[in-house]
């Protein structure tokens, strides 16, 4: 089967990566442009760790995929709901359809949609055209988990599935399965990474789309944890509300303003590509260091010249692949038969379906470039 072959070749990879991670590790040199690469403020060496978790969803996968053996998926009609249109979603939707159409669920019963500008209003109104139009479930990245919680109680009373992906819903009746990265665990590799090239001491801004979705507070509190017992302080965690453009200016403003802040941490995947933009303008490449999130070409570019030192990366094609099987499987066998196969492959904290997590640093850049290849999403 296609999706075998490519899924464990990527697993594969993962492997090979985390042997290359482990053995071989290089400076973050370079500075300037992602184009002109320069000498950085410090020889500074961080090692990539990849641990995706490849292996088992596709075991995962494949047990729901049994389990559906023979029943019909004409009924299943679900979409995977993103919180902004952003290039890094691109792999997540790549995912979802290819879930979809490896499991012979037509095009027009899968349906993606990423709000345009990130907005709420954007969410609720698709959200509403898809209960209208009689769908079976759908994963969500919740723009406002505190609003949702009303919908969401109600459309799992109705029997329509909701899946956590990408930020988890405590509190809500989509609590008990999330499946995305474990958000504390990236945002405490993205500190112990600072904590490396900051050399453990320094002044730290923090850009972020949201200070209330549980995917940006979970990856601030450990990326925070991570900078205990160091004298690194963080000075501001400023939102962007989602808006790359604000990204930008909020990153030109936390420069101009704070002389002494020689750390940055892009927590969505567009602040990363904002803050190296606004480092370069402000000829401070020698001094700033940038850790971010994700893995948008941008964000690639600049660790390739060393603007970016390292950035934390999530596998947002697995939360789009599985999704799609875990949103069938609610519809075909029903929710607690379906959390019976999935219960074994959760993380220890019981509701965590975890996509991944890992480091990439100009190390690795070109294996993880290929595994991206591979998934058919660089
Ligand atoms: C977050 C997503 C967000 C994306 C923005 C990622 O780091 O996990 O919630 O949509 O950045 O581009």
């Amino acid at each position: 089967m296609k999706l075998k072959t490519s899924r464990s070749a990527a697993a594969l990879s993962a492997i090979a990566l985390l042997a290359l991670a482990a053995g071989c590790s290089k400076s973050a040199t370079g500075s300037g442009s992602a184009s002109t690469p320069k000498a950085s403020a410090s020889a500074v060496t961080l090692s990539g760790t990849i641990t995706f978790n490849q292996d088992n969803l596709a075991k995962l996968d494949a047990a729901l995929k049994v389990a559906m053996a023979g029943k019909s998926l004409s009924p299943v009609d679900i979409a995977m709901v993103v919180n902004v249109a952003a290039d890094y979603w691109k792999a997540g939707q790549v995912g979802f359809l290819k879930g979809c159409s490896d499991l012979g669920i037509a095009t027009s019963k899968c349906t993606y949609f990423a709000p345009p500008n990130g907005k709420l209003t954007e969410q609720d109104s698709e959200l509403e055209t898809l209960r209208s139009q009689g769908i079976t479930g759908y994963s969500i990245s919740a723009i406002d988990p505190a609003s949702a919680k009303g919908t969401i109680h109600t459309d799992v009373q109705h029997g329509v599935a909701v899946l956590a992906i990408d930020s988890p819903l405590p509190g809500t009746d989509a609590a008990s399965l999330y499946l995305g990265t474990p958000n504390y665990t990236a945002g405490f590799q993205a500190g112990t990474a600072m904590k490396q090239v900051l050399g453990g001491k320094g002044k730290v801004a923090i850009l972020v789309g949201s200070l209330t979705a549980s995917n940006a507070t979970q990856r601030i509190a450990g990326f925070e944890a991570a900078l205990k017992g160091t004298s690194i302080t963080v000075a501001q965690k400023v939102n962007d509300n989602l808006q790359a453009s604000t990204a930008t200016s909020d990153a030109e403003t936390i420069l101009a303003n704070n002389p002494d802040v020689n750390g940055l941490y892009g927590v969505y995947s567009y602040d990363g590509p904002a803050l190296a933009q606004a480092v370069t303008s402000a000829g401070k490449t020698a001094t700033v260091h940038i850790i971010s999130d994700d893995s948008d070409a941008q964000t690639l570019g600049f660790i390739q010249s060393g603007v970016i030192s390292g950035t934390v990366v999530q596998m947002p094609y697995e939360q789009g692949y599985t999704g799609a099987y875990i949103l069938a499987a609610e519809k075909v066998l029903g929710q607690a038969a379906t959390m019976n196969i999935v219960k074994p492959y959760l993380s220890s904290d019981g509701s965590t379906l975890s996509s991944g997590v890992g480091l990439i640093t100009k190390s690795d850049l070109s294996d993880y470039q290929s595994l991206e290849a591979k998934l058919g999403i660089g």
